[in-house]
């Protein structure tokens, strides 16, 4: 008995590889032309050190090639079209002081990032009075959105990632960068050098958020099965290419393995339940992204 299921075990091994493998929706961010010269900076907005590569590791994991591989197109992205490596800054806007640890945080945040392969010139951490890590406070929004426009005006950021009105968790700290961001979108475009457009990590439902290495397989099924629909010119995305709709990034084993790396450096954090959160949360799998919009302002109302 024990033969025949051996058998079938590397019979199947190929198909769970193959299953492993990163993959990226064919639409992602605006990135323009692949030259190298016109290479799109990319701003990843976070609230605390380890949000990096809890929530937004596939993401990562994927826009930057590890390290030692060249800077072209990576061939692992099949049934996707290939993009231009974006440069990638990190700014985070806290120490994550809750618990008295932000100086041992911040350097954990810098042999996270390490890790990911974000560039040390590249990457930013407050620690201000008005944005402290505290679960009961908001921050303010006009200030969120004061602080990245010197940001990315400084570093000509054209594209920028944060969280959702939810912010994965709940944390008023993170869904507050995400009215932040909505704020920096109302301001007139020509206060922009480059054309900014930003996106939002899609929160997860309870049920969902759980499902460890099921999360890949289903959401390839899915890209799988809404690519056809496109085909079939029965799609019910309306996206142009300017304006992509819902990029997904899925990572592949040695993303996955990156981001389980990079989550490790934050040893102050360490905690049984974080093994749990590392075998099966989606988010070191799948990240979805939608496109934020402006804050009406409620004054030209
Ligand atoms: C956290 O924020 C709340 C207000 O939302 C405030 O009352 C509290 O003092 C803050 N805690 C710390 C440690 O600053
Ligand atoms: C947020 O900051 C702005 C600019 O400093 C200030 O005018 C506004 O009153 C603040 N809002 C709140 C709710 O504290």
């Amino acid at each position: 008995m024990a033969i025949p299921g051996l058998y079938v075990a590397l019979a199947l091994l190929p198909v769970l590889l193959g299953l492993l493998r990163p993959l990226h929706s064919s639409n992602v961010f605006p990135f323009g032309p692949a030259s190298d010269s016109s290479s799109p900076r990319l701003l990843l907005l976070t609230a605390h050190p380890d949000d990096e590569t809890f929530f937004f590791g596939p993401t990562l994991t994927s826009l930057i090639p590890s390290s030692g591989v060249s800077l072209s197109p990576s061939p692992t992205h099949s049934n996707s079209v290939p993009f231009a490596f974006p440069h990638v800054y990190s700014l985070c806007f806290s120490v994550g002081n809750a618990d008295g640890l932000g100086y041992e945080r911040r350097r954990e945040l810098q042999d996270s990032l390490d890790v990911l392969g974000v560039a040390e010139d590249k990457r930013w951490v407050l620690d201000k009075n008005e944005f402290q890590d505290n679960i009961t406070a908001m921050w303010n929004a006009s200030l969120i959105a004061a602080t990245v426009y010197d940001f990315i005006s400084d570093h000509d950021i054209s594209i920028i990632l944060t969280f959702d009105s939810y912010g994965v968790s709940g944390h008023p700290n993170h869904y507050s960068l995400y009215h932040g961001v909505s704020q920096l979108l109302a301001m007139p475009p020509a206060s922009f050098k480059y054309p900014l457009a930003a996106y939002s990590l899609t929160s997860k439902s309870v049920v969902t958020k759980y499902i460890g290495i099921m999360a890949p397989i289903l959401a390839k099924l899915k890209m799988t099965f809404s690519s056809v629909l496109q085909l079939t010119g029965r799609g019910t995305e309306t996206g142009s290419p300017d304006l992509p709709v819902q990029p997904i990034f899925v990572a592949g084993i040695g993303g996955y393995y990156r981001a389980v790396l990079a989550t490790l450096q934050h040893r102050s954090q360490r905690a049984w339940f974080r093994w749990l959160y590392m075998v099966f949360s989606q988010y070191l799998w799948v990240n979805e992204w939608e496109r934020i919009h402006a804050t009406v302002d409620v004054k030209t109302l």
